[in-house]
């Protein structure tokens, strides 16, 4: 974590020295204190007379106003930048891991870890540390300063301390493991409230809003439950130091008057003592909360370090070399089970042959395997056995991003992000041409009804602004791949959810975005692929068939002829 302050280190080190130079100005005040008292009764060896000493007592007071004006601004500069780079570095780090990463990790728990967590950190740096490292410095000079003038008593508040490390030990420990605990508790609630409020809809629609506050409230109750066992610990921690402080300076309250009476000391030593014991009392009453502090922060640390051990599969930033590449896709023999659920194969000895400009359907029942090809070929996952090339080349050995966009994909389900229609599309191609974009939104069909809204290509879609219709989005989604102008393409099931009417203007739209390129055709509906060079017909991760829609349907025994007999009695 340090490396995250070294760009900052001037100003941290420059923070650090007043730090220094403002807790040894502010420890002489305790001992002019008790110079006022001697002088006022007559017994100062100094030959000061008061109002000196109130002179210096005013440029101390200068002094710590401009030094702790200029650290605390100084601490917050280092503070602030190095938090804003670690979340930077853990988003870039996220952004940059393969998609089951995800799969593993809930989306709740991670944004936490961005926020919640490096909250912390935040506050150590801008504060707590800070003040640890004051305390430290009025701990030790206070206690160098009374060895020196009063070792006796000093000596006395001394041996307290193995007591208070011992103890500070012991209750670090189990603060850390419960705070530990608690961040993951609220990672929960937080998981239940993204997951319930991006799926609104499907909540009202099945009237689970009693089922969603019901596990909303038991995640909460588990953070109730370990923060405040966090508190106890906390507050018995307190408790123990507070008792011990009290003690001693009762202790040496007693003991001082005795010595102040025997004549050993005067009443402005006295002062000072008790001024400076004061100080120190409060610097380690203090050192107990900060190190609780610190220890939470750490354990927060070890969730974000969690994350930059990750290995990413895309370095980002990232530049990409659009390759130029015919478009010949092979699978040899391909054998996969996702990494979530290994032992359950997926796919079992995968073989396609797609030649360039070729355009092959998949069929076959729905969990038989086809999203999974096509993730496959976009290299989501590592797979077990076999291979797949492009134009003869291992595509494990190219460069992802550059392979990756080779590609463009027109899913069923098309998710836009919160911003503008034409953001959303010319997140194909970012720096395309006003022109290109009117071109790609004519070609996909979705120019009317974009030109039919008041805002045109700058209206909102999702969040705040209009919902499109899925024909509408899937328009979009085209824009897009239009866009991208890929090699190949890849539609999974691109117009399943439309009913019958938009899907024949998006089928329209698709069938202008085919032309020249090759493709993958994942249907459900088999009228959409009659005309395509080849159709494999998959079920449980094998290809039980292949050929063209007329080879196929001759075949009255087979799994195609079944499903399109299925389809077109309907
Ligand atoms: N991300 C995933 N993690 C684990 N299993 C998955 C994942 N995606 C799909 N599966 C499983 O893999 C099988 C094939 O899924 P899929 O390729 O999506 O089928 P299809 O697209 O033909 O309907 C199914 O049994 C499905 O449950
Ligand atoms: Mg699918």
């Amino acid at each position: 974590m340090l490396s995250f302050i070294r760009p900052y280190r001037w100003h941290f080190i420059g923070g650090l020295i007043l730090l220094f130079f403002g807790s040894l100005t502010f420890m002489a005040f305790p001992y002019l204190a008790g110079e006022l008292a001697d002088v006022a009764t007559g017994t100062s060896k100094l030959g000061m007379d008061l109002n000196q000493i109130g002179l210096i007592l005013i440029v101390i007071l200068l002094l710590q106003g401009v030094m702790s004006y200029l650290r605390v601004i100084w601490f917050a500069v280092v503070s602030e930048k190095g938090v804003a780079d670690v979340r930077s570095s853990i988003y870039q780090k996220l952004i940059g891991l393969p998609v089951y990463f995800f799969e593993r990790n809930r989306v709740g728990d991670l944004t936490s870890r961005i926020s919640e967590d490096v909250n912390r950190l935040s506050s150590v740096f801008s504060n707590t540390l800070a003040e640890l490292i004051r305390q430290v410095l009025i701990l030790i000079t206070g206690i160098v300063f009374l060895m020196v003038t009063t070792p006796r008593l000093s000596l006395t508040m001394l041996a307290t301390f193995p007591v208070i490390v011992v103890g500070a030990m012991f209750f670090g420990r189990y603060v850390r493991n419960l705070s530990r605990s608690r961040q993951k508790s609220l990672a929960n609630t937080n998981t239940v409230v993204e997951e319930t409020l991006q799926n609104i809809n499907t909540v009202k629609a099945f009237t689970n809003e009693t089922f969603e506050y019901n596990r909303y409230k038991t995640e909460m109750g588990h953070v109730v439950k370990t923060s405040l066992q966090l508190a106890k610990y906390r507050a018995a921690f307190a408790t123990f130091i507070i008792v011990v402080l009290f003690g001693v300076i009762f202790f040496i309250l007693w003991y001082g008057a005795k010595m102040v009476q025997d004549h050993t000391m005067t009443i402005g030593q006295l002062v000072s003592f008790i001024s400076y014991t004061a100080i120190i009392g409060a610097a380690i009453g203090s050192l107990g909360n900060f190190y609780t502090e610190i220890v939470t922060a750490l354990g927060g640390t070890e969730r974000i370090r969690e994350i930059l051990n990750e290995t990413v599969e895309v370095n980002v930033p990232v530049v990409v070399n659009r390759p130029k590449v015919k478009g010949h896709i092979r699978f040899e023999d391909v054998y996969f089970e996702y990494p979530s659920r290994p032992d359950m194969p997926v796919l079992r000895g995968i073989d396609l042959d797609i030649l360039p400009g070729q355009k092959i359907a998949l069929v076959g029942q729905s969990g038989s395997g086809k999203s999974t090809i096509a993730s496959l070929l976009m290299r989501l996952y590592p797979w077990q056995k076999g291979q797949i090339t492009l134009d003869g080349i291992d595509i494990n050995t190219m460069d992802l991003s550059a392979y990756r966009s080779v590609y463009a994909i027109v899913p069923q389900e098309v998710l836009l992000f919160g911003g503008t229609i034409r953001e959303n599309i010319l997140y194909g191609h970012p720096g395309a041409s006003e022109d290109e974009l009117m071109a790609a939104a004519r070609t996909s069909n979705s120019l009317d009804f974009i030109q039919s809204f008041p805002d045109g290509f700058d209206t909102i879609v999702g969040e705040r602004g209009i919902k499109l219709s899925g024909g509408q989005r899937q328009r979009i989604a085209i824009a897009r791949a239009v866009l991208r102008n890929p090699a190949v393409l890849i539609l999974d099931e691109a117009t399943s959810s439309l009913d019958a009417e938009s899907e024949k203007v998006v089928q329209e739209a698709l069938e202008r975005l085919l032309e020249g390129r090759t493709a993958i055709i994942i249907a459900h509906r088999l009228a959409t692929i009659r005309n395509v060079d080849c159709i494999y017909v998959l079920e449980d991760g094998k290809i039980v068939e292949k050929g063209t829609h007329d080879q196929l349907s001759l075949h009255e025994e087979g799994l195609y002829a079944a499903l399109a007999k299925l389809q077109f009695d309907i």
